[in-house]
């Protein structure tokens, strides 16, 4: 039996970041990472137009790659089609959404700061959360505008614009009653590759969370528990990744996901 195939999507590149993870987690695994980079950014679309788009890309990324497992490494997308994918796939799915229940679990001032897109703090799902695990918290919620396209362009070898960026964290840096934040949620797969840089503009220390570790365990308990086809055709290879866009428009991101592992680009050309 051939290793799990593995299908990793996101709007861009934050879901390297999970990629990452589940290299790390499960070394034998034939990782073939999606962007759906036609669409990018995901953060403002309208909710309705975005989910029926992603049921679209993943039905023609589920035909080619026949994954045993699909991640959806992007948080605006799986809080909006997680449940609507399922419906119209067969493949197990493990989803990405923001860390509220640990970062809960780990906030000792009560507290907690949400960086996400601004389509993911405005959902529904969202807000169940916060309602779910963190009640007894503060929680302060930023819909960044900007944040997942400055790690697209530092992944390009652009430099990270520090004023900017300290713009776009500093509303989840908060103080009530002599208390302050202490955790901050990383909502979004594209942010924990600006970590180091947040280090730099930060107003105060804080733990970040990103979820990576925790999604690639998930990934590892759902593909012991998925028995294993051999696929039907000729896949893409290991490390492939797979663009919605035509080529020309993807040409500066290439070397940056060969930098991280992905160097087999293949061109689905769906336009939005
Ligand atoms: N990486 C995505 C997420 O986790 C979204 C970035 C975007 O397309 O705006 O939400």
């Amino acid at each position: 039996m051939s290793a799990p195939r593995v299908l990793l999507f996101d709007s861009g590149m934050g879901g390297l970041t999970v990629a990452r993870a589940v290299r790390t987690q499960l070394p034998g695994a034939h990782l073939v990472y999606s962007a759906d980079n036609a669409g990018f950014p995901y953060g403002a679309w309208k909710e309705a137009d975005l989910a029926k788009r992603i049921v679209l890309v993943l039905g023609a990324l589920i035909e080619r790659v026949e994954p045993a497992i699909v991640v959806i490494a992007c948080n605006t997308a799986s809080t909006i089609a997680l449940a609507q994918l399922r419906d119209a796939y067969k493949v197990p799915f493990v989803g990405t959404v923001p860390a509220i229940k640990p970062a809960a679990a780990q906030t000792k001032s009560g507290i907690i700061g949400v960086l996400a897109t601004p389509g993911t703090v405005s959902r529904e799902y969202t807000h169940a959360l916060i309602h779910t695990y963190a009640y007894h918290c503060k929680v302060f919620l930023h819909g960044a505008k900007r944040l997942a396209e400055i790690a697209e362009l530092k992944l390009k070898g652009r430099p990270v614009d520090m004023d900017e960026l300290r713009e776009e964290i500093a509303p989840v840096f908060r103080k009530r009653d002599g208390q302050k934040t202490d955790v901050v949620v990383l909502g979004c797969t594209h942010y924990p590759l600006l970590v180091e840089d947040m280090l730099k503009v930060q107003p105060w220390l804080v733990k970040y969370i990103d979820p990576a570790p925790a999604i690639a365990r998930r990934v590892a308990d759902v593909l012991d528990e998925t028995p294993l086809k051999e696929a039907e055709k000729t896949v893409p290879v290991h490390n492939s990744v797979l663009l919605t866009a035509a080529r020309g428009q993807a040409a500066d991101s290439l070397a940056a996901y060969a930098a991280m592992g992905f160097d087999h680009p293949e061109f689905l050309d769906l336009p939005v």
